[in-house]
């Protein structure tokens, strides 16, 4: 372990809401300690620019573009993905999809363990959905829980145009109800967990009892603009959030790390974890 000990003032250059998460968190005091190597967020922030000034503070605007440069290269333009999101949006359906960029990396989870049957909690108008469901062999099964019965409908027309029906099926009414009614014989090999956040750890109990050893647990919004992290916030999407770490802090049933996103989507992040 390196030795040297840096200490950095509480607003030393450090602009973006990420960077200030990361400089308070760890002491509450206005002058801060921590060795080279650690935390390691602090470092990945350091090294590249290493004494000289962060560059500007970002904004949503920079991660959009950001996104779409990437995507650019990455992800090409989709007609049935665009098709979802268009039949969602002119039906009045909220826009809180995933991004583009997430949709994808569901997409490659999926593939990366050869998934076979998926459950999503939080259908909306399915375009998560699409993206895990295209990821199945021609074999599997994808079963997508939605309270509302019109985002159910719409998810079920936009699942059917995407070539996915009856591979993906919605089922229509309380997330946790039908998790419950799910029989545990048939396991899970990948959760996606996006509907109501104070539910969090009632969905994600149900989870651990569905998923097969191995399989993968995800659980999206965790981080909400850092303010699942400021003691001085609070609300119930907040809360349900807290109440599944702490839970999760001496689960032996999973292992779990967030990953912090930003994106066209903000600042957010997903609770990933593997069924031990
Ligand atoms: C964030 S959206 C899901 C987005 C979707 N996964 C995607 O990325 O395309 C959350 C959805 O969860 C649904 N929802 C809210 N409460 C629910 C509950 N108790 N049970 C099931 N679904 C619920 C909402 O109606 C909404 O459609």
């Amino acid at each position: 372990m390196l030795k040297s000990t840096v200490n950095i003032t509480r607003n030393l250059q450090l602009t973006n809401s990420a960077a200030k998460f990361v400089g308070r968190v760890p002491s509450q005091s206005r002058l801060i300690s921590y060795t080279r190597n650690k935390p390691s967020s602090v470092m990945a922030h350091r090294s590249p620019t290493q004494g000289k000034q962060l560059p500007k503070t970002t904004n949503i605007e920079d991660w959009a573009r950001s996104d779409i440069y990437h995507n650019s290269f990455l992800i090409p333009q989709d007609p049935v993905l665009d098709a979802a999101l268009k039949n969602s949006v002119a039906n009045g359906l909220p826009e809180i999809a995933v991004s583009v960029a997430q949709g994808k990396f569901l997409h490659l989870q999926a593939r990366s363990i050869q998934a076979k049957r998926i459950l999503e909690v939080g259908t909306l108008g399915g375009y998560s959905t699409i993206w895990l469901g295209r990821a199945l062999p021609e074999d599997g099964e994808l079963i997508t829980l939605e309270i509302n019965s019109k985002h159910a409908k719409i998810a079920e027309e936009n699942l059917y145009n995407a070539g996915l029906f009856p591979k993906c099926k919605v089922i229509t009414g309380p997330g946790h109800e039908s998790m419950v009614n799910l029989p545990s014989e048939s396991k899970f090999d990948l959760i996606f967990i996006d509907a109501d956040k104070p539910s969090n750890l009632k969905y994600f109990t149900e989870a651990k009892r569905l998923i097969r050893q191995g399989g993968i647990i995800i659980v999206d919004n965790v981080v909400r603009f850092g303010r699942v992290a400021d003691p001085e916030q609070s609300d119930a999407n907040i809360e349900g959030v807290r109440l599944l770490l702490n839970a999760l802090k001496s689960d032996q049933d999973v292992d779990a790390t967030t990953m912090a996103t930003v994106g066209e989507k903000g600042y957010d992040g997903f609770i990933y974890a593997i069924r031990n």
